[in-house]
């Protein structure tokens, strides 16, 4: 057998006995009292018993062991034209001092922290100092608008928020603090206090007695010691779209997060302490938390901050220039960055400007990674790209070729094979196991692995009503797919009505909901479709209520602003078009499958069920207009 093979199997033998071992990579307070608590099934917890504390394995452990002269973290902003280097000592300086600013103003273990900051290494600090305090950070994607933040202040129930000013975007700078200001006010729940970080690109005004500048009470605070927490305390919640437009409260604990994160980047990353990561996401995502913050840290290597795109800040080559300004090992990022590269610099001119010697592994992850992208990476970089498929909720990646412990042949469209912890199957609709190469949805046989989510934030009904009712036994993934001869899993679709916008997880349920709630709206669908760049964007269909006769371009026109200003530019909602009627089957449902078909001009058989035929004539109709169903591929 080989090192991967016979690493599954040991793990396969002896689950416990395999993640006591690699327990040992962190320092614990109090070691725990047993490796796996499944009293309460179908709900189990890692490491019971056990005390630590996360920011003390990510910092204070190597600081003692002589690492505090090693670079922790490099921020790299192209946007703002700032790079500033971070010692772990220096970083254990600022995020102790963070700490004690929190505490003097009554931050303990248990409260909860909202951060909605840009990518600034403020962020990271903020982070790590809630980690210090045993509180439990929430961070919101900047790109969110101020309805979705106050969706998750009311589920949070933070005491402070810590914020900054604004954000950069390429051309332009985003005003958080309004967005701040206007979610606090929708929200039911009100935070004591907001921490604002100003940046010179534009000042916020502060709500006196209410908001305190960083910049000014945070210097010179009295740093903060670590606090012990349970192994089995939330380090963090981060939201993530569910089925309908309110988010679902992923916990993440902190022992099986530590043993799990800091596994990962050995055995699945191949880096070893002083090595240079790069994981290119943004720290709202989950890919920010375990690869920009926690990962990287907890082995003692030095992560990249990077506030900037793949294109246009400057060029497509700024991938290639920071990998070589900093020596990194590994590239971290969506499939969508490479076609955003490809489609400024097809050939790859630009790489031959830069020396990328220590550049030894591309990882992709967040979307299906489309072979044309993998094979172009591969030609230009001449290094193994790697595809791994995981989700917010398991906080790590599930499948993966786990280039630490042997690289395994790649192959295209296949993420490759389940890493050690991860029991995935593939069932179809009655719990039974489907034959190799036959789609069905993909499930993790429980118990899921340290690091994964135990649970949702305060709704174990919620956990197991979304995830683990629908196959007893089993965790559903939501995604569909199959698993070949060899074992390589192959990821088709989602089973819900998530689709992935560059990268980002979005709710088109949560999108119709905001259709429907405009007043000229009676029935609305929204679809993700396939696009060149972003792998998916979302499409709209309205039908008007009947008297509403403004001109249909301009009440499109409202509808693609609703949408931007209720979920944010991160959903991408360009397109809405007006329908005389939906096509839905004789039951009621909308066929949104069909549509989407259609739309990405798929060859589609005439729903059996299909209340009337000749909608789908006009839906086609109507996405030609739009730039859609170039090819009809229709049935009779
Ligand atoms: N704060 C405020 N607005 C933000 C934001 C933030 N943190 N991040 C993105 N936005 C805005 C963008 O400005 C854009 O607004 P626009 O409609 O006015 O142009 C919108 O949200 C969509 O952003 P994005 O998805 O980044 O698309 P883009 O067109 O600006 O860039 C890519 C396209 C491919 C370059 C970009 O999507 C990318 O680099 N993706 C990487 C994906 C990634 O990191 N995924 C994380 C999971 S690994
Ligand atoms: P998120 O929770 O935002 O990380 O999104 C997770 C979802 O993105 C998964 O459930 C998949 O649908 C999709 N996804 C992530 N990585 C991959 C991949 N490598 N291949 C296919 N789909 C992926």
């Amino acid at each position: 057998m080989g090192a991967y093979s016979d690493m599954y199997a040991r793990w396969q033998a002896d689950p416990q006995g395999f993640w006591a071992q690699a327990a040992e990579a962190i320092d614990w307070v109090a070691k725990p009292t047993a490796i796996l608590d499944d009293s309460a099934k179908p709900i189990y917890r890692w490491f019971p018993g056990g005390t630590v504390n996360t920011a003390w394995n990510c910092l204070d452990r190597h600081v003692l062991a002589g690492r505090g002269d090693q670079d922790a973290l490099i921020y790299d902003s192209p946007v703002t034209n700032i790079k500033t280097r971070f010692t772990y000592a220096q970083l254990l300086a600022k995020v102790a001092e963070l700490a004690g600013a929190l505490r003097l103003r009554g931050i303990e273990k248990g409260d909860r922290v909202i951060i909605y900051m840009p990518m600034v290494p403020e962020a990271v600090f903020a982070m790590l100092a809630c980690a210090r305090l045993g509180a439990i950070h929430s961070v919101v994607f900047g790109g969110f608008a101020a309805k979705e933040l106050a969706t998750r202040i009311d589920d949070a129930k933070p005491k402070a928020i810590l914020s900054a000013s604004c954000g950069v975007e390429p051309g332009r700078t985003v005003a958080y603090k309004p967005l701040l200001d206007e979610a606090i006010e929708i929200a039911q729940t009100k935070p004591g206090f907001c921490l604002i970080l100003q940046r010179p690109m534009l000042e916020a005004s502060l709500v006196a007695g209410r908001d305190f500048d960083w910049g000014k009470v945070v210097p010179g605070s009295a740093p903060a010691d670590c606090v012990p927490v349970a192994s089995t305390d939330p380090l963090y919640v981060l939201y993530t779209s569910g089925t309908t437009g309110i988010p679902k409260g992923v916990v993440r604990d902190n022992a099986g997060h530590m043993v799990a994160l800091a596994w990962s980047m050995k055995h699945i990353y191949g880096i070893e302490p002083g090595e240079v990561w790069w994981a290119a996401s943004d720290v709202g995502w989950v890919v920010g938390h375990s690869y920009i913050a926690y990962g990287p840290l907890l082995v003692g290597a030095t992560s990249i901050l990077y506030e900037g795109k793949p294109v246009g800040t400057p060029d497509a080559g700024a991938f290639w220039r920071v990998i070589a300004e900093y020596g990194v090992a590994a590239l971290f990022c969506a499939p969508t960055a490479f076609r955003a590269i490809k489609k400024e610099d097809p050939e790859g001119k630009l790489v031959g400007q830069y020396d990328l010697a220590k550049f030894r592994t591309l990882f992709l992850a967040g979307e299906r990674g489309d072979p044309d992208t993998i094979q172009w990476a591969e030609r230009l970089l001449g290094v193994p790209v790697i595809d791994h498929w995981w989700q917010t909720e398991s906080g790590w990646p599930m499948v993966a070729n786990l280039v630490g412990v042997e690289l395994l042949p790649v192959k295209y469209g296949s993420p490759s094979v389940p890493v050690p912890g991860y029991d995935i199957r593939v069932l179809d609709n009655d719990n039974k196991e489907v034959a190799r190469g036959d789609i069905g949805s993909i499930v993790v046989k429980l118990p899921l692995a340290p690091g994964a989510l135990p649970t949702l934030w305060h709704n174990d009904e919620g956990y197991i009503r979304s995830y683990l009712q629908d196959f007893p036994g089993y965790y559903k993934t939501g995604d569909a797919g199959y698993i070949d001869e060899d074992g390589y899993l192959y990821v088709m679709s989602r089973t819900d009505d998530i689709i992935n916008v560059a990268g980002h997880r979005l709710s088109t349920g949560g999108m119709e909901e905001v259709l429907a709630s405009h007043q000229a709206v009676a029935e609305c669908a929204v679809i993700g479709v396939a696009d060149a760049l972003k792998g998916q964007v979302p499409i709209g269909f309205v039908v008007l209520k009947s008297g509403v006769n403004r001109p249909e371009a301009e009440i499109e026109r409202e509808l693609v602003k609703l949408v931007r200003d209720r979920i944010g530019p991160v959903a991408a909602f360009k397109t809405v078009t007006v329908v005389k009627r939906l096509p839905k089957t004789r039951s009621g449902k909308i066929l949104r499958g069909t549509m989407r078909k259609i739309a990405d001009s798929e060859a589609w058989t005439m729903p059996a069920t299909i209340d009337d035929p000749v909608i789908l004539d006009e839906i086609a109709e109507n996405l030609r207009t739009v730039g859609y169903a170039k090819e009809a591929k229709g049935a009779a």
